[in-house]
């Protein structure tokens, strides 16, 4: 594997503690304006495919209201707690995937999920370009990423205090998310973006949804 696509290595190292890092990095009401986000945006007749699904946070808050997810990560380790997590739930399939180029047919998914992806990855545009393959014509993606982005000064120092002390240094590659730069990604990605947003508090996310194809309005 080359460069690109070796990057879960450095989410797979916490394996342990992934669940209690990220609460504590992004705070109860930055992941409930995130999940409540997600939840409006998906309905019982969705067929979903999450890229890079880690230990399952966002898997478990579309499978309350979609027909099936697929949720997918290429980190063994964190798939294992995901598959724990979610035995027996008939609507939730675990599955060992590259986010690069997925076993999936074209046109297969209603909706791709990618929650803090594209922001950690080198390639996020080969990322959006698989999502728009395995999505059916006018399927959607819902993308968020956790950001300092519109954060104050001391509030911005307090996030990354707190990322570093329980992930370390932040992997180079990565980027600081917003509306803007996502909106810029996906339409590049030949997506039209309906929904471009910033919440949270303490530590934002940013959230984007895109239809395939251009759609003229
Ligand atoms: C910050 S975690 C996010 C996990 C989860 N989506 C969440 O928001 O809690 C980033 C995830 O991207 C996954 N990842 C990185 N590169 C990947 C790749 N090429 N294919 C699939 N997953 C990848 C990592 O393994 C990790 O689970």
């Amino acid at each position: 594997m080359n460069q690109s696509g070796d990057e879960y290595k450095y989410w797979d190292r916490f394996k342990a503690t992934y669940d209690d890092d990220n609460l504590f990095l992004v705070g109860d009401i930055t992941h409930q304006a995130a999940s409540e986000w997600l939840q409006a945006r998906l309905g019982p007749d969705d067929s979903v495919l999450e890229l890079a699904c880690g230990t399952g946070h966002y898997t478990e808050v579309a499978a309350k209201v979609v027909k099936e997810i697929i949720a997918t990560d290429l980190a063994e380790g964190l798939l294992e707690t995901a598959r724990e997590r979610f035995a027996g739930i008939p609507n939730i399939k675990i599955q060992t995937e590259n986010c690069y180029g997925t076993s999936f047919a074209d046109g297969q998914f209603d909706v791709v999920v990618m929650a803090n992806l594209l922001h950690l990855i080198r390639e996020p545009a080969t990322a959006l370009e698989e999502a728009g393959r395995v999505l059916k014509p006018s399927g959607r993606i819902l993308v968020l990423d956790y950001t300092s982005h519109g954060l104050e000064r001391d509030e911005k120092k307090a996030m990354m205090r707190r990322y570093f002390s329980r992930w370390g240094e932040i992997p180079t590659y990565s980027f600081a998310a917003t509306p803007e730069n996502l909106t810029a990604l996906c339409e590049k990605a030949g997506f039209t973006v309906n929904d471009a947003v910033l919440l949270g508090e303490g530590c934002k996310v940013a959230c984007v949804e895109a239809v395939k194809g251009r759609i003229n309005t």
